[in-house]
């Protein structure tokens, strides 16, 4: 028999106590033995709630209780999450988080300390929702060569991007959706302004990498910047725009890795991923692209990655060798923003074109109906994120739009 203890009775936590008691047959059968909800720790009340009698408020119950073998952490944010999942695992507990901040921030020193206590720290809800991706990542392709990630890794900002473009909803009642359907985070600029995508980028590019990258050595746009008008040059393009959580390896042996709006080719297998839909993209040495989609946010997509993970975490009695990597405070590996080099698509006024020619060179230009006179949009060939930058300030102009193009 393994005893549960569910930290957070929020839309995850809810929805991992829903499934555990739904499914509980199914569930121990693939466990191979009994699975018990303890404990839900919240600090709030739940007079009405059919789990009431398990609800304790004093984390320390469930840390000194001998019966707990898995902690699943679903209070999301660093406070008190870390104390909470570090004190578990030194306890001889396995802990299961769909928490990306923490996985982001403190990922590598959690790791350590579970592989210290024959233990597990498993977090596949973490990255893409309902969406298997850690484990197939440190697994399935453990033969292949981590060449690049590139993922629509925000379920609410694909959802609001959808939105606004194919039904031209505003920016703010899409957002409004979002958070009703449980997809944005509690304080959702998190979501726009890219760094939830960053946490999970991080995520993936410590695990395809070996090191562990930090939030800070991430270049992070978000995507409040984006225009109705900057939609239509895409059209014209060929394409839509995504928020995208990317990493690369280079020719240097550097990492290249960004969070930002880009222009993505309509051929391309994440330029359809629409709504709350996450689509990551790996590139294996060996196994060449291969893609993940599925629900990137809500209730139970992100409760049956938990649930899955618990059943794992129930059954083991050691620790887990191939989810790891190292802990890295030199960050040198990851390339500097300014080396950077990708196509842009520019929308300025002010300018001519035969000054932007001289400028920036061969590029292509973008129409829209009803441009006003003066606006020229055009994409350049790939370019440093430096070389991008100088060449815009030899140009002058008023600066519109700027947005990367990805290959992916
Ligand atoms: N706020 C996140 C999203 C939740 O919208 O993708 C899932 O991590």
């Amino acid at each position: 028999m393994a005893k549960i203890a569910v930290l957070g009775h929020g839309v995850v936590g809810s929805g991992t106590v829903e499934v555990l008691l739904k499914s509980k047959q199914s569930l121990e059968k693939k466990a191979g033995q009994e699975l018990e909800v303890k404990y839900i720790l919240d600090l709030r009340d739940f007079p009405d709630s059919p789990y009431k009698d398990k609800f304790v408020k004093n984390f320390d119950v469930i840390l000194n209780d001998p019966e707990v073998k898995v902690v699943v952490e679903v209070i999301g944010g660093i406070n008190p999450s870390y104390e909470y999942v570090k004190s578990s695992l030194l306890a001889g507990k396995s802990v299961v988080t769909s928490n990306k901040e923490l996985v982001a921030v403190k990922g590598a020193e959690l790791l350590k300390i579970a592989h210290e206590n024959n233990v597990n720290f498993f977090f596949e809800a973490s990255v893409g929702g309902g969406i298997p991706i850690i484990r197939p990542l440190h697994q399935c392709l453990s033969a292949d060569k981590i060449i690049g990630i590139a993922g629509i890794l925000n379920g609410t900002t694909n959802y609001i991007l959808t939105k606004m473009i194919r039904d031209n909803m505003a920016f703010g009642d899409a957002l409004a959706i979002a958070q009703k359907l449980g997809y944005a985070e509690r304080d959702p600029s998190a979501d726009i302004e890219g760094a939830d995508a960053c946490r999970k980028i991080c995520i993936l590019a410590s695990l395809a990498f070996g090191k562990h990258v930090y939030p800070e050595s991430v270049h992070t746009e978000g995507i409040t910047k984006v225009t109705a008008e900057d939609v239509e040059y895409c059209e014209n393009f060929g394409g839509s725009i995504k928020l995208i959580g990317w990493a690369q390896r280079q020719d240097n042996g550097k990492i290249a890795i960004m969070v930002c709006p880009a222009f993505i080719r309509e051929e391309s297998q994440l330029a359809g991923v629409n709504d709350v839909f996450n689509a990551i993209l790996v590139c294996g040495d060996t196994t060449g692209d291969v893609v993940f989609y599925g629900k990137g946010a809500g209730k139970l997509p992100t409760a049956s990655a938990v649930v899955a993970d618990v059943v794992i975490a129930a059954k083991l009695n050691s620790s887990s060798n191939t989810l790891y990597w190292e802990d890295s405070e030199n960050q040198d590996f990851v390339e500097k923003k300014e080396n950077i080099v990708c196509g842009h698509y520019i929308r300025l006024s002010g300018v001519t074109k035969a000054q932007a020619e001289q400028v920036f060179g061969s590029v292509k230009y973008l129409v829209r109906a009803n441009a006003p006179e003066g606006e020229i949009a055009f994409t350049t060939e790939p370019i440093s994120e430096k070389e991008c930058a100088d060449k815009l300030e030899q140009l002058g102009g008023e600066l519109m739009g700027n947005i990367r193009i990805l290959d992916y």
